[in-house]
């Protein structure tokens, strides 16, 4: 996410989303299931609490399914409608407009009675950068069309894409932006490399996430680096254990700890450590 957001640019991405709310029927909000409460915008709950919703848990294949199970839960807790999926394997894709329809069910009785039967369904589809949304849109219309280049406060008309006969999507002119004033979420969206390390340092940002690895996914870290994480020991320590059974080394038999602070951050974004979920719905009541 090297992008710069400005209050002008949010202000007209405001203005231009409740515009194109008028023309949709519900709204489907992308976020990365590894980090479901980061890669949320902060403000969309009040701009798009007059809609029917569905929340989609994307890169599924790299979270923890026992935690995704659990944010399912909590979106569905707040009445919305929430589905899974997963971009590599095409998983949940199909499910996407049966949970639509499911969704707007009493919408779509009215539009009967009114003898609208076969109406198209139009939604409006949303999500910060990186969350996989112009993959997902690319997949659920089949379509393999290159990126259109994002940046904040440019206007591209809003586009509508063809899922098929009954099913029109609405993709956002204008871009979402994350949390800005929680430095937590500000670490977990460079964990999952959707902020550029140019910004971050990268082995602080390794250390947090050995940290965390250490602590709730020891096995992992096991499996994959070949050391027992003692919890116990200071972030660098772990990295350099990490580093060391790699063999990692500088001159004199130092431990290369930024090689090794690359190798982590790129093997989890990978996927290369297994599926790992950074956030629980547990976490935003002990965090509030
Ligand atoms: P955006 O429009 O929301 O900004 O996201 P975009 O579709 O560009 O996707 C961002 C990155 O996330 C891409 O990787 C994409 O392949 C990956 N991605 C999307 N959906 C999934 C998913 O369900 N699972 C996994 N594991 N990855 C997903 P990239 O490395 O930037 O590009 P690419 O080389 O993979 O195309």
């Amino acid at each position: 996410m090297n992008i710069q957001w400005y209050p002008g640019h949010m202000t007209k991405t405001r203005r231009q989303m409740a515009e194109n709310l008028k023309l949709v029927d519900a709204v489907c909000e992308i976020i990365d299931a590894r980090i479901p409460y980061s890669s949320r915008n902060p403000d969309i709950d009040d701009m798009f609490s007059s809609k029917p919703r569905l929340v989609l848990l994307n890169k599924a294949d790299q979270a923890d399914s026992n935690i995704t199970r659990r944010w399912k839960d909590y979106f569905r807790a707040q009445g919305m409608a929430v589905l899974e999926t997963d971009c590599k394997t095409r998983k949940g894709i199909n499910d996407f407009a049966p949970t639509l329809r499911e969704l707007l069910k009493p919408q779509i009785e009215k539009w009967n009675e009114k003898g609208l039967v076969g109406k198209t369904i139009r939604v409006m589809v949303v999500g910060i950068p990186n969350v996989g949304k112009s993959t997902l849109i690319n997949q659920l219309a089949k379509r393999k069309t290159a990126k259109t280049e994002d940046r904040p406060g440019v206007t591209r008309g809003a586009q509508w894409v063809t899922v098929d006969d009954k099913l029109e999507l609405l993709d956002t002119p204008g871009i979402l932006w994350p949390k800005f004033d929680d430095p937590m979420v500000g670490l977990r969206l460079a964990f999952t490399g959707a902020v550029k390390d140019q910004i971050m340092d990268v082995e602080t940002l390794a250390f947090e996430l050995m940290k965390l690895m250490a602590v709730e996914y020891p096995e992992k870290v096991r499996e994959r680096y070949k050391f027992d994480p003692d919890p116990s020991l200071e972030d660098w320590e772990l990295l350099e254990m990490a580093g060391r059974k790699r063999g990692f080394l500088i001159s004199g038999g130092e431990i290369d700890l930024d090689r090794m602070a690359r190798v982590l951050l790129d093997e989890y974004r990978a996927g290369k450590l297994g599926r790992i979920s950074l956030e629980t719905p547990e976490m935003l009541k002990q965090e509030a």
